[in-house]
């Protein structure tokens, strides 16, 4: 038999709710039935005079299980009965709050009479971040405290508010120095000989005297504007509730919208890329218990604006970085980059003057690799030149201290080769940051064929530290998210020179809630990087025999438009407003007729997704095949943290389950008939099609069971 993981303790005359579930106290089915017995426990001892929640380990309870959201025979209701019930005590009960007091952990807190917290505790309801609303009352209870315009705000945004910010916001009652959990005790004793002061939040009216007649009318305008993200709108309506209706009607409201919410797809995808997240840290082999390799101090070479981006990453996590270039001009370039960027974030008040000072001061810069020989890491991120990366990775090789960690930015070439000629391929790995590196969350970590499997665990643990998410990739051309966005763009290329405008092909992904389509997405990374790199993997033998492959991303660099940087590419452009290209509709013509691709008036948008999006899911299959990725989610969080991929849709492989794998391999066999398949473009991937012809029963709401995990 498993104890509970709640028990009830008694301490001078007080009863101690004690959670213990960790890692975050989540309110899981056997947490809110130990809450349910606990309670039961309480009221059987009247000689108790109050009871304090508190939870063991390093935070309170940080919002409901979102494991067993899965389960298709969820239900708030125990929860909810319980908190009737916790709220509806005649004898005070006080909550003790430390660390993130989310989702169920708040409305957990806001059914207790009392709120007193430690000063790392921060409260929230990031419900929305997961496509949910609140389930158990916190759309009833937090209106009533902290106001109708506040809460919303919470809720519809999921930030959260520190213990100052609580306080003042009346969410909390009081802020506690010392042990939280003695301050809880002694504040129960003098509630207990004082109940007048017991506040039920549930029985307060929501102060709705400094509100705005339009108040609920504008929110639900703003909620509209974002369908593909309903929750939102639920919000509103929840909200709406609480302000006009007594708390039992408001509650069905909530009841209603929540399960709602929680079956829509937006849900399930979001939840979806909570868990992948969270699993793609994780290295299928590598025991918890592996000792990693302690990283103080990072240098890098290359102070373009990768380099310099990388550099900023490492200074906004307190590392210092040795900077490192060929010339002085370079360096001072790449300096004036980094102050520019940090003196553009304080302008807009994110940083203050001196702690745009105390990250600067982290970045020395040198001219002589020697002054490398102290980093605990050293990344090589300059451009893509297979030849100078080999002559650079000799040079840390032979400086670098024994036991540093050496990394490659490489987007495209092979990390064993650069590896290699280190002479110590152990200590290699590749960190393939997005442009802004800064800015953008994701890092592929390339796993190179020698690579120690401490350098890989050392390099995941840090990138959770510099608030990267990271994904391991095995060794191939583009790794995942590259190897994919080729395809993807193969695809939208056709297209134009088939007929379709970029607008049209950016119009069809951008529907689906893309943050930009390929045409956009190459005009702002630079047509001639685009291109450059297909030129490149010419030269290594990798591209198709196919004239037309890539065509137009050629033909642009050739002309000279490389993009947004240079007013034209796909688009010409108004200051940064793409506008359509006449140009761009004669080159693709011209090229089409010269390459004797058939015109066509008229290309549905459905089409354009398939070709782009289900080509693109193809070449996942494979890279699961080849073990390049270590599983279906991880492809996922690549495309939704690095690439624009909507989080509503979970990612390319999560969005393929959903559709059904049978109906993309049926779609990618009807391209392969209708457009040919002289190339091997529409070849299914094997795995792909023996998922695909798996029987389909259902084993989750919408799961397939043939789909991919
Ligand atoms: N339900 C189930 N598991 C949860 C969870 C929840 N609400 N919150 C966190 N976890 C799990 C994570 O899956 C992870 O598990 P793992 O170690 O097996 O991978 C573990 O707790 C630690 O979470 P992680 O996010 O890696 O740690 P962190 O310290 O960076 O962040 C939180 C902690 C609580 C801030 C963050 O996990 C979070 O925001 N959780 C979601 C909170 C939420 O949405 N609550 C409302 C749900 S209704």
């Amino acid at each position: 038999m498993t104890s509970s993981p709640v028990s009830l303790l008694e301490q001078d005359a007080v009863g101690v709710l004690r959670i213990r579930n960790p890692p975050v106290n989540a309110l899981s089915p056997a947490v809110v039935q130990g809450l349910l017995d606990g309670l039961a426990a309480f009221e059987r001892k009247p000689d108790l005079q109050a009871l304090v929640v508190h939870c063991e380990g390093s935070t309170f309870v940080a919002g409901g299980d979102i494991a067993s959201f899965q389960d298709p025979a969820f239900s708030a209701g125990p929860l909810n009965q319980f908190l009737g019930r916790l709220e509806a005590q005649r004898r005070p009960v006080v909550a003790a709050l430390h660390g993130t007091v989310l989702g169920g952990g708040l409305e957990l807190a806001l059914a207790c009479h009392w709120r007193i917290a430690a000063p790392n505790t921060r409260v929230g309801q990031p419900e929305v971040k997961l496509g949910l609303i609140p389930g158990s009352l916190g759309t009833q209870r937090l209106p009533r405290l902290a106001g109708a315009e506040l809460a919303l705000d919470l809720m519809s945004t999921g930030a959260m508010l520190d213990a100052q910010h609580a306080l003042a916001a009346d969410i909390v009652d009081e802020l506690s120095d010392g042990s939280v959990l003695e301050a809880a005790l002694v504040r129960a004793r003098d509630l207990a000989a004082h109940p007048e002061n017991i506040r039920r939040v549930s029985t307060l009216r929501v102060d709705t005297t400094a509100l705005r007649p339009d108040f609920i009318q504008k929110a639900r305008a703003h909620a509209q504007q974002q369908p593909n993200y309903p929750a939102l709108d639920s919000i509103v309506t929840a909200v709406e509730a609480a302000i006009a209706l007594p708390f039992g009607e408001g509650e069905q409201v909530e009841a209603r919208e929540f399960a709602k919410c929680l079956r829509s797809p937006q849900s399930q995808a979001m939840r979806h890329l909570f868990f992948a997240e969270r699993q793609a840290a994780k290295i299928p082999g590598l025991p918890a218990s592996t000792p990693l390799r302690d990283i103080r101090s990072v240098g890098v070479v290359g102070a373009g604006t990768m380099g310099c981006g990388i550099a900023i990453t490492f200074a906004n996590a307190g590392f210092p970085v040795t900077l490192v270039e060929a010339t002085q001009a370079a360096l001072d370039r790449g300096l004036g980059i980094i102050r520019g960027s940090y003196e553009a974030t304080a302008a807009k008040g994110r940083l203050t003057a001196k702690e745009v000072a105390d990250r600067l001061a982290l970045v020395m810069t040198s001219l002589a690799y020697d002054d490398l020989a102290g980093c605990d890491l050293v990344i090589e991120a300059v451009f893509e030149d297979m030849a100078l990366k080999q002559d650079i990775a000799r040079r840390l090789g032979a400086v670098c201290k024994p036991g540093a960690i050496i990394a490659t930015n490489t987007s495209t070439l092979d990390v064993d080769q650069i590896a290699a000629a280190t002479g110590r391929p152990a200590d290699v790995v590749g960190m393939h940051f997005f442009s802004p590196a800064h800015v953008m969350r994701l890092l592929e970590v390339v796993r190179g064929a020698a690579t120690a499997p401490d350098v890989l665990g050392t390099v995941m643990k840090l990138a959770a530290r510099i608030g990267k998410v990271a994904v391991v990739s095995g060794v191939c051309y583009g790794f995942i998210g590259n190897r994919m966005a080729e395809v993807y763009m193969r695809e939208a290329e056709f297209l134009l020179l088939e007929g379709a405008t970029p607008a049209q092909v950016d119009g069809a992904v951008e529907a689906l809630g893309f943050a930009m389509g390929p045409c956009r997405m190459l005009d702002m990374a630079g047509i001639d990087v685009g291109a450059k790199t297909v030129i490149e993997l010419g030269k290594t033998g990798g591209l198709p025999n196919d004239a037309a492959y890539r065509a137009v991303v050629q033909k642009l660099f050739a002309l000279g438009r490389f993009g947004q940087k240079t007013g034209s590419g796909y688009y010409r452009y108004e200051g940064r407003k793409p506008v359509a290209s006449e140009e761009t509709s004669e080159i693709c013509e011209a090229l089409g007729r010269e390459l004797g691709v058939a015109r066509r008036s008229e290309i549905p948008a459905d089409e354009i997704v398939e070709r782009l999006l289900f080509g693109m899911v193809n070449e996942g299959a494979r890279i699961l095949e080849e073990g390049i990725a270590y599983r279906a989610g991880d492809i996922d969080v690549v495309w939704t943290a690095g690439y624009g991929f909507p989080d509503h849709r979970g990612g390319p492989m999560h969005m393929a389950n959903a559709v059904g794998l049978a109906h993309v391999v049926d779609r990618l066999d009807h391209y392969a008939r209708v457009r040919g398949n002289a190339h091997g473009y529409w070849t299914v991937s094997p795995l792909l099609r023996s998922l695909a012809a798996e029987p389909s029963v259902l084993s989750g709401p919408s799961r397939p069971a043939c789909a991919f995990r």
